[in-house]
């Protein structure tokens, strides 16, 4: 398992061309070679992550893929492997989104086997798991998210480097955000999920936050119990808003 500092996570989503590149060079130039006492990763679109590598090749700053698919190759048209990822220069995948889980159907199964073809390839998986309000209104939240660990963990994770991020479907995007209390509650549900599927030895695995994080909340998220760190969506895309997390986590 890698250190306990805190790890901060880029996801731009489908956003970004090449003058995007910009944003990332400021990120690298910001962060410098030291990672300023925290992990940062950025994940472009997969258009990106090649040139991105090269643009951050020896700096503190890492590249990620944002899905991949569960086979290593073949007639998927349309698809990209984590193979492909890794040839890229990426060194994590996030996995598991909300946004693949809805809008491409996506089963705690699926995912489980993109983890699996991810550890395989040599990729750093960020499995992501969250509750949709109508969930937490009814008072699911716990059972939701355990459960989506519980199923999307498979057990090949056990001694291997990976992450859990939590982002309650509702804060994504929407500038709404659970009170530190409940991300405290969660993540420590989330925590005991991860043990009692992988045991002892993923208890230092990190839980990052993801859903709505801003450099006027990062602080405070960033220092609730449980919190490894933030998956940063929109506020990920300029430098000028990223930075200010990336500080508040060092
Ligand atoms: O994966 C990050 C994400 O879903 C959160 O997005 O824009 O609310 O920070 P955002």
């Amino acid at each position: 398992m890698k250190q306990s500092v805190k790890m901060i996570v880029g996801n731009w989503k489908m956003n970004g061309v090449s003058a995007a590149l910009a944003q990332a060079e400021a990120i690298r130039d910001a962060v410098g070679t030291t990672g300023q006492g925290c992990r940062v990763v950025l994940c472009p679109p997969a258009t990106l992550i090649d040139r991105m590598q090269s643009a951050l090749a020896g700096s503190g700053v890492a590249v990620g893929g944002q899905d991949c698919h569960e086979k290593a190759a073949g007639a998927f048209t349309g698809s990209v492997s984590a193979e492909m990822l890794v040839d890229a220069g990426a060194t994590v995948v996030i996995l598991g989104h909300s946004e693949r889980r809805s809008a491409f159907g996506e089963t705690d199964a699926d995912i489980s086997a993109k983890v699996e073809a991810a550890i395989a390839a040599g990729l750093e998986p960020i499995v992501c798991v969250g509750e949709t309000l109508q969930q937490r209104e009814a008072g699911d939240a716990i059972a939701v998210v355990s459960g989506q660990v519980a199923g999307s963990l498979p057990s090949c994770l056990a001694e291997r480097d990976f992450a859990v991020a939590y982002e309650p479907v509702w804060a994504i995007g929407t500038g709404l955000t659970p009170t530190l209390d409940q991300i405290a509650e969660v993540h420590a549900a989330v925590r005991a999920a991860i043990v009692a599927k992988l045991g002892d030895g993923a208890r230092t695995a990190p839980i990052l936050y993801g859903g709505s994080v801003k450099p006027e909340n990062a602080r405070d998220i960033l220092a609730t119990p449980e919190v490894g760190g933030a998956l940063v969506g929109g506020a990920s895309l300029k430098a000028e808003d990223f930075m200010p997390i990336v500080n508040a986590a060092a």
